[in-house]
């Protein structure tokens, strides 16, 4: 009879793939046996598998490039990484391996690349992209860094009142400072309002740029934003948001010949289901295709492309690994699977945003599977986990009384730990799991690095104030 779990997955997916194998009932996460990691480390565990960061920009890179070449796309792409995607010192030595530029959200970002500056690993000549509302310390950390001779610095105007922050915190530039603009886009229809309020209103821009930029010898404006919150989908929104920008972006380049880049920002997805089919090939040739379209109509050159991409940069090299501790039938059909942590604290986007990720046993995989619920350790009647992308329910092995069972979550390496307060007060004083690197060796050998002990009771009593 087909019960057992290996059973499941074989009926319901492609399997293996790419990043997941199965040997002897054990799962392998691009072959690292992952019982082996939890042998040595415990759980609850995160992991990030450097290796990955860096074959997803090669693969963003090589996205565009082929799709530039197969669209005849005149422009030049140029990949960012997001820091806040994940700030991380071994992901930014890792990002910083490929030849990248960079985007900023905030002050202390600009802290964060004075401190790779100083550490040698950027030069000044990277382009540093600088997105959020600025209050007046990102101002003058971005006026100390132009001032510095970090001359591919670039501001993206969100508000208005920026430009009068800019032109008096920067005084006699060595050069024209380059000026970005984000435009607000709209929203999707299910959402709460309509327009986003970060950028500066479609109407508004021409008219910006010529009172505020236009005659002011300071600036030279070079980069039109535009990000989808979204993300980048093959949906009638997302297509019409792009012409919208393009054409603006057109009448801008008309009056204002020096713009030659357009921002596309993030929102690439990443694989949160097994059954996954994004076609990443497709839509940045289409993406392509459609801006040559409307500049060459609009007697437009097209401008050089620029992402972000944060989550497709890092969510897939990050895995968190958990025990299962108990059981608890709590009515005739709600079996509850405890785990040794909390959702909320340690994958806080599967509370706030109802997040997915791909979730599998890591060991017996021979023995029959139950639809479980998972509960995390916090009093919270939300932290738990039900249903998949692709399924409205969970499926894990029965629980054997000799042989603890564990689980994984995967590509769980974007944002969690800046949203969930790394290092911080936690839900019910519930600790921060040990964080582990894993890497290659010059022989293709993994390696296991400790980046971070589990949380200690005396550093949370400490932010306490006891
Ligand atoms: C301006 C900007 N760029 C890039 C990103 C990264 O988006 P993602 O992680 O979806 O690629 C964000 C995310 O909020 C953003 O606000």
């Amino acid at each position: 009879m087909k019960n057992k779990y290996i059973d499941l997955i074989d009926q319901s997916f492609e399997y293996p793939q790419d990043e997941f194998k199965t040997i002897d009932n054990e799962l392998y996460f691009h072959d690292i046996p992952l019982m082996e990691i939890i042998k040595q480390y415990g759980t609850p565990l995160k992991i990030t598998y450097l290796p990955k960061i860096s074959s997803q920009i090669q693969r963003a890179k090589r996205l565009f490039n082929v799709a530039i070449a197969k669209v005849d796309y005149k422009g030049t792409y140029n990949y960012c990484y997001c820091t806040k995607s994940s700030h991380f010192s071994f992901v930014l030595e890792e990002v910083l391996k490929n030849d990248v530029n960079l985007e900023t959200s905030s002050a202390f970002d600009i802290n964060l690349i004075q401190e790779l500056y100083n550490q040698e690993l950027i030069t000044k000549d990277i382009f540093i992209i600088c997105n959020g509302f600025k209050r007046p310390q990102y101002i003058e950390n971005i006026a100390m860094m132009l001032s510095d001779g970090f001359h591919n610095m670039i501001p993206v105007i969100d508000n208005k009142n920026e430009i009068n922050l800019l032109d008096e915190a920067i005084q006699n530039p060595a050069e024209p400072v380059k000026l970005g603009i984000r435009i607000a886009s709209e929203e999707e229809p299910k959402f709460d309002f309509y327009t986003s309020r970060l950028g500066i209103r479609y109407n508004d821009i021409v008219s910006f740029y010529e009172d505020k930029i236009k005659d002011n010898s300071k600036f030279t404006f070079k980069m039109l934003h535009f990000f989808i919150n979204t993300g980048i989908k093959d949906s009638a929104y997302y297509w019409n948001e792009l012409a919208k920008c393009v054409n603006v972006y057109c009448d801008l380049k008309k009056i204002c010949p020096e713009l030659d880049s357009l921002n596309i920002g993030g929102g690439f997805p990443i694989k949160n289901s097994l059954v996954s089919n994004y076609e990443y090939d497709y839509m940045s040739e289409e993406i392509l295709a459609q801006i040559k379209n409307i500049c060459t109509n609009r007697g437009v050159d097209e401008p050089n492309i620029f992402t972000e991409f944060g989550s497709f940069t890092v969510g897939e090299s990050g895995a968190t690994l958990y025990s299962i501790i108990d059981q608890k039938q709590q009515n005739d059909r709600e079996l509850w699977y405890m785990i040794d942590s909390s959702f909320i604290t340690t994958l806080p986007d599967s509370w706030g945003i109802n997040q997915r990720w791909i979730m599998l046993p890591i060991n017996n995989w021979d023995k029959e599977y139950q639809r479980v619920f998972l509960g995390g350790l916090t009093c919270d009647s939300q932290d738990y986990y039900n249903n998949e992308a692709h399924a409205n329910a969970i499926f894990l092995p029965k629980l054997q009384k000799d042989e603890p069972l564990y689980i994984g979550f995967f590509h769980t390496g974007a944002y969690q730990e800046s949203i969930g307060g790394y290092g911080g007060i936690q839900h019910c004083l519930i600790p921060a799991p040990k964080h582990i690197i894993i890497g290659l060796d010059e022989n293709g050998d993994y390696y296991t690095k400790l980046f971070a002990k589990e949380q200690s009771h005396k550093s949370m009593l400490k932010i306490l104030g006891y």
